[in-house]
């Protein structure tokens, strides 16, 4: 076990949730159709469906949602949040929207159609939505190692650097639309991607003359990652890592859900507004289309209140030592204890190798589903499968795909959850474990939406 970085905060404010028995907890999973997101809120002790809007604001920015200016055109929380995000930045144009993909909404189809590609260490599923309902193709280029849960190195989240360059050699480069980089990478495990590899990335743009676009939504905690364990970037501050990366991309879409420490945001950002004058005009109008006025964008004005404090608050040093010591203190009790995960642990959750807890489940009867399941019934934790469940089914032959990892993700909140839930987590993994080989099947769906199943779809337990 390593020692727990203490909070550089005091609690003000605190939220009751409810204490469950496993009797309840029974019902309420077989309630909700074995499906994680039917359960009700309320009945989940250590909710850790996902870090997105789950994050608890501080006092300053309560204080901003009272400051909020509500004018129609022009408010001042227009003006705060954008000062804010072009001094953090360094861009020209920023564009609040109501969440991270109503950014990638924008500005993907202005940039994508059909016939192009967009190529990515890796898109998350909003994301490669938006790249395939522009028309175009969404291509991962991770590099492998992010593909061995147990194998312990460096910026995992990297993009694959040679793969990306013979990609473009073989679509050729005038159909490769965009190339996103994903800060941290969320899909491999919220790994992190190194300054270096972010530079080649952006050489390998620039010479080919293909916009390079940030994924920005768990910026901050990369930038922890690249201060730490990158030494190049040692001896530099968490900002000036933040304007570094930045500089070598055109523009930025990003859900300040996460990292921005807000319950409900988005930007979008183009670095270069004179050069790409044309994209920044673009963009207004299919913002006026879609999410409302240039200067609020589906925002309330205390909404961008609290988004311009919220970016100034991620971006501090002892609150990013603190959030990824709480991954890192949570993954030390699971070494530990012997589970697999993603590891090294990346910067908004533990991804679980629930294969290797349910080795006799085979991928159709969804084993990161089923720990998903057991976490909820042990202790109320209500983590997500991130493999064979969520991937679904091929779209041509409309069988069943196999993911090319089975985990349980249990993503963490910021600012929500102190120590001894992290303990209470720890022990429900071990708990389950030791039972593991008594549940002898897994799931199967029953009933299933044509898209996006995993959220919505009814699954049954295997006799
Ligand atoms: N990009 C990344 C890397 C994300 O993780 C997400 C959301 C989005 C874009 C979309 O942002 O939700 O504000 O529209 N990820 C959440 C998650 C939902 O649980 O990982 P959004």
């Amino acid at each position: 076990m390593i020692k727990y970085v203490p909070e550089p905060f005091r609690i003000k404010s605190v939220e009751r949730i409810k204490m469950t028995t496993r009797e309840e907890r029974e019902r309420n999973i077989a309630a909700a159709h074995y499906n994680l997101f039917n359960l009700a809120g309320r009945d989940v002790y250590i909710d850790l469906l996902t870090d997105s809007g789950t994050n608890a604001m501080s006092t300053e920015q309560w204080a901003g949602v009272m400051r909020g200016d509500e004018a129609y055109a022009g408010a001042e929380s227009y003006y705060r949040l954008v000062d804010t995000a072009r001094e953090i930045f360094g861009y020209d144009y920023i564009q609040p929207v109501h969440q991270g993909r109503a950014a990638e909404k924008v500005l993907f189809p202005l940039l994508l159609g059909k016939g192009k590609v967009a190529i990515s260490n890796m898109f998350f599923d909003t994301t490669r939505a938006h790249v395939e309902l522009a028309g175009a193709r969404a291509v991962d280029c991770v590099v492998p190692e992010a593909k061995d849960p147990a194998r312990r190195c460096k910026f995992k989240g990297n993009m694959d650097t040679e793969r990306l360059e013979r990609l473009i050699a073989e679509y050729g480069a005038e159909k490769v639309g965009l190339i996103v980089m994903t800060v941290t990478n969320n899909s491999a495990g919220g790994q992190p991607v190194s300054m270096e590899n972010v530079r080649k990335v952006s050489e390998i743009a620039r010479k080919n003359g293909i916009p390079l676009c940030i994924d920005a939504a768990r910026y901050a905690e990369n930038a922890f990652f690249v201060k730490r364990d990158e030494p190049s970037c040692a001896g530099k501050s968490i900002r000036e890592i933040v304007r570094e990366m930045f500089a070598l991309a055109d523009m930025f879409t990003m859900s300040a859900k996460k990292d921005t420490i807000v319950n409900m945001g988005g930007l979008l950002g183009v670095r270069d507004s004179a050069a790409m004058a044309d994209l920044v005009l673009r963009v207004k109008a299919a913002c006026v289309s879609y999410e409302g006025f240039i200067t609020y964008g589906g925002l309330a004005g205390r909404d961008l209140e609290a988004l311009a404090v919220g970016l100034i608050e991620g971006l501090d040093e002892d609150y990013l030592r603190y959030r990824i010591g709480q991954m890192e203190y949570l993954a030390s009790l699971l070494d530990d204890a012997g589970i697999v995960y993603q590891s090294p642990v990346g910067g908004h959750g533990i991804f679980v190798d629930a294969a290797r807890l349910f080795p006799h489940i085979p991928a159709e009867e969804f084993p990161g589903q089923v720990l998903a399941i057991e976490l909820y019934k042990e202790a109320g934790i209500r983590g997500c499968d991130i493999g064979s469940f969520m991937l679904g089914n091929d779209p041509d032959t409309g069988k069943q795909l196999k993911a090319e990892f089975e985990f349980t993700r249990l993503a963490i909140p910021r600012r929500v959850y102190t120590q001894a839930h992290l303990d209470v987590i720890a022990q429900a993994l071990v708990n389950v474990r030791d039972y593991a080989h008594t549940v002898k099947r897994g799931y199967k769906i029953v009933w299933e939406p044509p898209i996006l199943r995993h959220f919505q779809a009814h699954l049954e337990p295997l006799a």
